[in-house]
């Protein structure tokens, strides 16, 4: 099959991987129609992980069951499924209590597995004709009818949406009350419509790209442009010199200032002045326990300088992390199949798998336009070993309902 593979930093290529197969009796392949390119991808891709070469990357992803394990009993060939970046096992002391960000037993000795992600287990990613699902009856989400009309709002599921979902919980956002947002890159965009549709009162979105800045305003927010003026100056002013009640971090460790220069504590302090005393902050943006390529020599330990002394005098509360994307995936699948939710609107680019090394290439330098890339496997001429999973039947799924 047709996949995108790491090379190295800066270098991924389309290259003819293995068709991958059924190893467990829970595993299902899904033939992937629609698969993301995210920011995360961008850390893996620059270099800044341990990922090795000859990986598959990708872990946004949405297709059709193509073929089902013998121990399958809630899917059946031909599905449209939406796949959780984590995926996760289901019955681990964690996804016990629907933590399946830190799932125990996929990735073993570390908590957290997830597809076509340095550190994350040894699962291939969906940046791919095919993909195999590990207990695909936990992990795959059935997407209603229709649902192939509306993909690129659906795939959104995987990730981002949940993720800034996430970060507004963190936050402990109530209707009413005003925030702040960090990033107005895909996170952070729907974190803005996720605070949009949890009724706050007032949106604030500080990024420095005018077209993303856009986007931010088309969700209700307020555009806050940090090239041009202080950003905390800026919400001190639209919040009668309180703060925001809550804020979101949605950019990570590879937080730059308005020229390029990287300054991992930047979001991280400004935040901290950003919102009022006893607020609370919801950080979902990447850091790293270890950073060795980083110029900064805090930033190679995984540490950042972090005002500690206003944090706590102000009282904040903060919530970091990964998104158990299985939290809220189907509760956001109903508001997107009702009509009440569009996240596609984000969606900058349709491209083929073969045009995703230059997409890269534009998504990296966060080129004018390029906000959210998707990519359609079918738009490529396929390497054409399978049948889709549209012409097959699968008799042991059906013996087993
Ligand atoms: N917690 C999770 O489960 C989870 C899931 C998905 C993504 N992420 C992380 O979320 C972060 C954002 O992802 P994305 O896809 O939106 O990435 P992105 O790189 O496309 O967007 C980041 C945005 O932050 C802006 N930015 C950089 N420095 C800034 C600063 N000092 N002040 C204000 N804005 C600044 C950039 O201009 C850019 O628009 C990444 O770290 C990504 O890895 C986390
Ligand atoms: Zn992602
Ligand atoms: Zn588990």
């Amino acid at each position: 099959m047709k996949a995108i593979v790491y090379n190295g930093p800066r270098d991924v290529q389309v290259k003819d991987m293995p068709d991958p197969s059924i190893e467990h009796p829970n595993d299902v392949i899904v033939q992937i129609t629609t698969t993301n390119i995210c920011g995360s991808d961008l850390h893996m891709y620059e270099g800044r992980t341990t990922l090795e070469a000859g990986k598959i990357i990708g872990h946004e992803n949405l297709g059709v069951v193509l073929e089902c394990g013998p121990a399958v009993s809630s899917l059946k060939v031909g599905d449209r499924v939406c796949i959780p970046f984590n995926a996760s096992c289901g019955f681990c002391k964690n996804c016990d209590r629907g933590m399946t960000a830190a799932c125990l037993t996929l990735n073993p000795g570390t908590a957290g597995a997830g597809y076509g992600y340095a550190g994350m287990g040894d699962l291939q990613g969906g940046q791919a004709e095919y993909l195999r699902v590990p207990y695909a009856d936990f992990n795959c989400l059935k997407l209603p009818e229709g649902a192939q009309e509306q993909e690129d709002d659906y795939v959104m599921l995987a990730d981002i949406f949940p993720t800034g979902w996430h970060a507004t919980r963190l936050a402990g956002l109530m209707p009413g009350e005003s925030v702040v947002i960090y990033g107005a890159g895909p996170v952070g965009l729907m974190a803005a419509y996720s605070a949009q549709l949890q009724g706050a009162a007032q949106i604030m979105v500080v990024d420095r790209h005018p077209d993303r800045l856009a986007l931010a305003q088309k969700c209700g927010a307020i555009a806050i442009d940090d090239s041009k003026e202080s950003p905390v100056d800026q919400v001190m002013e639209l919040t009668h010199g309180e703060g925001a009640d809550r804020g979101c971090e949605c950019v990570g460790f590879h937080a730059h200032d308005p020229q390029g220069h990287e300054v991992s504590n930047d979001v991280m302090n400004k935040l901290v002045k950003s919102v009022k005393a006893t607020g609370s902050l919801g950080v979902v943006g990447v850091f790293m326990p270890e950073d060795p390529k980083s110029q900064n020599e805090l930033a190679r330990k995984g540490q950042i300088a972090f005002d500690f002394g206003e944090f706590w005098t102000r009282g904040l509360h903060m919530g970091t992390g990964q998104t158990s994307v299985k939290s809220y995936n189907r509760h956001l699948s109903a508001l997107i199949e009702a009509g009440k939710a569009k996240p596609s609107f984000i969606v900058s680019q349709q491209l083929s798998l073969d045009d995703a090394p230059d997409a890269y290439k534009h998504f990296d330098a966060r080129e004018k336009g390029w906000t959210k890339v998707v990519l359609k496997p079918q738009m490529s001429a396929s390497s054409g070993k399978r049948k889709p999973a549209e012409s097959r039947t699968n008799a042991r799924a059906h013996a087993h309902r």
